[in-house]
């Protein structure tokens, strides 16, 4: 695991973008094409907008994901990926069939199923199966719909349909789980925020209190960089 310390926002979403950017281009002299894993809320608006100005990737090869929806439709204001689309997918020119966004209106435990086989049959071959993912982390350590104390953290399934969700917007959610997190080539956390450094000291010293938070087990075969703002003290 690494943590970039940042002096400031920008300065994680600057870092957050260069490493996205980075590892899709490696991927992508490697694979024809390449995944990308959008976090949900309200910090990767940041990231969004500096990957909307990056004209130099290859957007008609690079499909995009969501690590988590809420159940609702995709053009409601608590929908992720109406976010990514206003922030992101509306600026650049990635063809219509490399926008997955999880199909909602399918219901729960259906659009679950769903969202897995699309995964499935597009990285299915693949080892690890997802290129890049994003996350977000809440404050009470939850990341994508991985909430404590709920089912889904026990999932074997790649995607899982959550009960109510323990945070607002309080809706069932659809998430990818644990085995297909982890089954990422790079995992970037973005963190930033003061309601956010007692679970992140907890998640950072590891141990048994990080392992009262569902974010502690995100660990992929890949990398794992946790970007955070304000800097951690050391030690
Ligand atoms: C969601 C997200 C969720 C989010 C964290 C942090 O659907 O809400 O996937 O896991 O990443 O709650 O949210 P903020 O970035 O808004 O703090």
């Amino acid at each position: 695991m690494e943590t970039i310390n940042c002096e400031t926002p920008e300065e994680l979403f600057a870092e957050a973008h260069r490493l996205v950017a980075e590892e899709l281009e490696k991927r992508l002299e490697e694979r024809e094409t390449a995944t990308l894993t959008l976090a949900g809320g309200s910090t990767p608006k940041a990231l969004h907008a500096l990957l909307a100005r990056n004209e130099s990737l290859p957007w008609r090869r690079i499909h995009l994901f969501w690590g988590d929806e809420r159940l609702v439709p995709p053009d409601s204001p608590d929908s992720n990926y109406r976010m990514a689309r206003e922030t992101l997918v509306s600026h650049i020119p990635i063809p219509e069939g490399n926008v997955h966004r999880v199909r909602t209106e399918l219901g729960a435990e259906e659009a679950a199923k769903d969202y897995e086989s699309t995964i499935e049959g597009l990285c299915g071959g693949h080892t690890p199966m997802l290129d890049v993912v994003v996350l977000g982390i809440g404050p009470d350590g939850h990341t994508a719909s991985l909430f404590p104390g709920q089912p889904q953290l026990e999932a074997t399934s790649l995607v899982a349909a959550t009960p109510t969700a323990s945070r607002k917007p309080q809706v069932r959610r659809i998430t990818m789980t644990y085995r297909l997190l982890n089954s990422a080539a790079l995992v970037l956390f973005l963190v930033s925020g003061e309601e956010k450094q007692p679970v992140l000291k907890h998640l950072l010293a590891g141990g048994a209190e990080a392992a009262a938070y569902p974010a502690s087990r995100v660990s992929p075969s890949g990398r794992l960089v946790y970007l955070v703002h304000p800097p951690q003290p050391a030690g």
